[in-house]
């Protein structure tokens, strides 16, 4: 039997993190420590308050039946109240507000709603993989990428989109702040963004992870509270350090709501029961747009290490600035070095993973992006040994 792929999965691009893996299975058998700063998965725990709720919801037994793929009632109303308490926007929990099993489901799921073979979709580049491959590229649709470089501070030009790409354009993701560069974006920004997809008529996803990973006294916005039209994906992944409980929100434009629930009452049954209900008591917790507690003192923790990263890597000569939210530090690779992957490989030699700025699409290269995943102790020997690399 001669098995075939579809097309659109020999389009997917090969994933640049198995040779990363190949080198790393091989240093360990040589006994190598590691300091993992490679992949955005906290090391933090998911909040005790938020894990008893879980215990004790899963106890009951209508808590362990099939769940209602666009999220259950008490969840969708939890949602909105929290977008009201810290945002100060009003949704309507019936028609406005769906469930996604984590973030990533419902950024690729939405493009099945909208894309047709063809559709240009706009996606930032360095960004996260799934705009441009499980999204577009799994809808035969065509990704055009936004490169997002220093100069611009990270935000896509709109200027330089050619009017004929923006007249085909039938999506733009958006996300900030921002995954891999730790950018934000000003209102300004988004309100530019938002005029440019009413004048070409095509819809945003804005993809907010990290907007409660905000440092200091920044408060990062939604788009939704420029223009409601769009829709916003966000998640307990971060917030809550429930990266393996997979629940998330999508929220906004109740025709854009309808397609994603559409698609996904065909394919998932929803997020289990008690997990929902445990999120919702984490983001009950709110009383404004302030992070209450059980988030900000992660935050706290989030950037003490960051601040000794940024430090200890301009102290040995690696120059860059702290960002002001997400967990990443995005940084060029130093002069002299010829690519993101290959600098990468030496640096695994000593026992240090961070991820190749070319993982995350072409204009990617020349950078590479640590997460800030370790304790500060483990992040000192990471700088220690990342200085013998260097100097
Ligand atoms: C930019 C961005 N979007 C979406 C996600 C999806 O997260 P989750 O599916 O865990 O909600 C991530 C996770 O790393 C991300 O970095």
């Amino acid at each position: 039997m001669k098995i075939e792929y579809a097309e659109r999965v020999n389009r997917l691009p090969k994933y640049i993190f198995v040779a990363i893996e190949e080198l790393k299975a091989k240093k360990k058998k040589e006994g190598i420590d590691f300091i993992s700063l490679g992949i955005g998965d906290p090391d933090l725990t998911t909040p005790e308050l938020i894990i008893n709720e879980l215990i004790n919801q899963v106890k009951i037994p209508e808590n362990q039946n099939y769940p209602a793929s666009m999220g259950e009632e008490i969840f969708r109303e939890g949602i909105v109240r929290w977008y009201k308490v810290r945002f100060g926007l009003d949704f309507n929990a019936d028609r406005e507000v769906t469930n996604v099993l984590g973030g990533k489901e419902g950024v690729a799921n939405i493009a099945r709603a909208f894309i047709n073979p063809g559709d240009i979709v706009l996606c930032p580049n360095p960004g996260y993989p799934v705009y441009a491959n499980g999204a577009t590229k799994l809808c035969d649709g065509k990704p055009y990428l936004m490169p997002l470089t220093r100069e611009n501070k990270f935000l896509p030009n709109l200027e330089l989109i050619e009017t004929k790409i923006l007249k085909k354009a039938k999506m733009m993701y958006l996300n900030y702040p921002n995954n891999p560069t730790g950018a934000i974006a000003p209102i300004e920004y988004l309100k530019k963004a938002v005029d440019y997809a009413e004048d070409y008529n095509f819809i945003i996803i804005y993809d907010n992870p990290y907007s409660e990973f905000t440092f200091g006294d920044y408060i990062a916005p939604t788009l939704l509270q420029i223009n409601p039209d769009h829709i916003e994906i966000n998640s307990a992944s971060k917030t809550f350090n429930m990266t393996g409980f997979r629940c998330g929100w999508a929220v906004g434009n109740q025709e854009i709501i309808e397609g994603l629930r559409k698609i996904k009452s065909q394919i998932d049954s929803g997020c289990p029961i008690f997990i929902q209900k445990a999120v919702i008591k984490g983001l009950n917790e709110y009383k404004s747009e302030k992070k209450p507690e059980i988030v900000d003192k992660n935050m706290k923790i989030y950037e003490k290490r960051r601040d000794v990263l940024v430090e200890g890597l301009n102290k040995i000569g690696w120059e860059t600035d702290k960002p002001k939210a997400t967990f990443y530090v995005w940084i060029q690779i130093p002069e002299g070095e010829t690519n993101s992957m290959d600098f990468v490989k030496k640096l695994i030699n000593v026992g240090v993973i961070i991820t190749p700025g070319i993982g995350f699409g072409q204009y990617g290269e020349g950078f590479v992006r640590f997460a800030l995943t370790q304790p500060i102790e483990r992040i000192k020997e990471a700088l220690e040994r990342i200085d013998k690399v260097l100097n």
